[in-house]
């Protein structure tokens, strides 16, 4: 995993050779930062779109383009000429793109993340943002320039005929792009977020909008993880477009009909990997994590109500915080006997905004804790240094597992809580997640904004029967591991 860089002029036959399947995404499986000598060290990309997408076989000969997103990254694709080293990429080709950072940062910070992410999860506060001005037509054209830049790279990686699985909002453009200049390609998109609802959608400047549904529509091929977000897709398709949308004969929206070309629509819930999971989860360091956090929740009587995410706008840690403190305010009998484990790893760290939740979530955790703290017992447990072993610990000996988000494409988090529980454990849901169209039965919906109502889920899971819980939770898993992500990557490939 650790590698110093030889620039390489020649690429071995295997290595330059025309892919039939390229897969584009804006974060890759790699990631590299100076080490302590100097050289570069590559180590796994984050997130949740890279575990999906790392299920790839390394045999399928698919290449992965990406963007270098740090200085490290960059140094790294320079580096390399057409592709990382495989040694680099637990095997996969990589083509990483070496965009220049003022487009990068307009495309990634300034349109993906503060424009897409916040319409499709519906974060603005709307009094005072968005705000569509100078400033947002040239991230646009940062935007577009950066599509372009995958779109070419795409079109010189794959081979004729070759399969294209386009990733997310970052590349909302390419399909459309790449159809103009490689109309033998067959394309696909996927959205690893909810898509918007129209009037929502409807905020973006109308030519933007267009555009972005054009760009999807340029492919073969749209898919969602849930039902929900391939409808609201095609609403807007129809809304902004005047788009036709053909139903199959249970209803459900299966084409987009516009402009003289079809694209069809899939859903594909994206599952846990419960193979890796379990295996995973029993090694040495999660044992060793475990028994660092029993000590930190004290007595063996304690019960623990576990969360796990990046801090992000849309998980909505500050009102499941809210809720823990109504809990405690209500139901008086919990004070001292449970501890709520909050782990809120750092994320888009560059955006003032998520700086700003950041110390929000920080600080009312330090409320709760000095309210109603006591000697013994620390009512809440913040971590926020991102660890992997310690996360799966904490699912493994969590008696409430809350996951609320706002608005969330899936959440892979209320999938992978159920597929390691010791002891089952009650899973409190918000209904907006995707998850809950598949896990809803088993789990404790709640509406998200509802603190009390969420206050009052929490309750009921800790109060549930041990019997029920772990019946539930043996459901919960099933469902949670219908689609392993390697099944979930070849059915779209069998689909385009
Ligand atoms: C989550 C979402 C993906 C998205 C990714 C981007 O994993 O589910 O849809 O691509 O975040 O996160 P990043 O840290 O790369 O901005």
């Amino acid at each position: 995993m650790v590698a110093e860089h030889v620039p390489t002029a020649s690429i071995d036959d295997d290595n330059g050779a025309a892919a039939p399947i390229v897969v584009a995404s804006n974060r890759g499986p790699v990631s590299y930062r100076r080490g302590a000598d100097g050289g570069l060290v590559a180590g796994r990309g984050g997130g949740g779109l890279v575990s999906g997408l790392s299920s790839i076989e390394r045999e399928a000969k698919a290449v992965w383009v990406c963007a270098a997103l740090g200085e490290g990254d960059r140094e790294a694709a320079r580096a390399a000429g057409r592709r990382l080293d495989p040694e680099d990429t637990g095997g996969h080709r990589v083509r990483m793109l070496d965009i220049p950072p003022g487009t990068f940062a307009a495309a990634y910070n300034g349109i993906a993340n503060s424009v897409l992410w916040f319409v499709h999860h519906m974060l603005y506060q709307t009094p005072l943002e968005p705000v569509f001005d100078k400033a947002f037509r040239e991230q646009w054209a940062a935007y577009e320039a950066y599509n372009a830049a995958f779109a070419d790279a795409v079109a010189e990686e794959a081979a004729q005929g070759a399969a294209v699985l386009v990733q997310d909002y970052h590349l909302a453009l390419v399909p459309g792009l790449l159809r103009a200049r490689r109309p033998d390609l067959r394309i696909g998109h996927f959205s690893h977020t909810p898509w918007a609802p129209p009037d929502y959608f409807r905020m973006l400047p109308d030519d933007v909008a267009g555009q972005l549904l054009r760009g999807v529509l340029g492919g073969d091929r749209a898919a969602f993880l849930t039902s929900r977000w391939a409808e609201a897709f095609a609403a807007c398709c129809a809304d902004v477009l005047g788009a036709e949308v053909v139903r199959d004969g249970e209803g459900r929206a299966a084409e987009v009909r516009c402009e003289g070309r079809v694209t069809r629509l899939g859903v594909h819930g994206l599952g846990a990997d419960g193979d890796f999971l379990r295996e995973r989860a029993h090694r040495a360091d999660v044992e060793e994590r475990m028994a660092a956090l029993r000590s930190q929740i004290g007595g063996p009587d304690r019960r623990t109500i576990v969360r796990v995410d990046r801090t992000e706008l849309s998980k909505n840690i500050v009102r499941g915080l809210h809720a823990y403190r109504r809990l405690l305010e209500e139901h008086p009998q919990w004070r001292g006997r449970v501890v709520h484990i909050a782990f809120a790893y750092p994320s888009r760290q560059d955006l003032a905004v998520y700086r700003d939740y950041t110390a929000e979530v920080e600080r009312v955790a330090r409320e709760i804790n000095s309210a109603f703290g006591t000697e013994g017992w620390e009512p809440v447990a913040l971590h926020v240094k991102d660890d992997f072993a310690r996360s799966l610990a904490a699912y493994r000996l969590a008696d409430v597992a809350l996951v609320n988000p706002i608005r969330d494409g899936m959440n892979l988090v209320a999938k992978e809580v159920p597929v390691v529980s010791d002891h089952g454990c009650a899973l409190v849901l918000s209904r907006e997640a995707g998850a809950a169209a598949e896990l809803g039965d088993e789990a404790i919906l709640v509406n998200p904004y509802d603190v009390e109502a969420t206050a009052r889920a929490l309750h009921f899971a800790l109060l549930m029967d041990p019997g029920e819980r772990a019946e539930r939770t043996k459901r919960l898993a099933a469902a949670a591991t219908a689609l392993p992500p390697a099944r979930w990557f070849t059915d779209q490939l069998r689909a385009l």
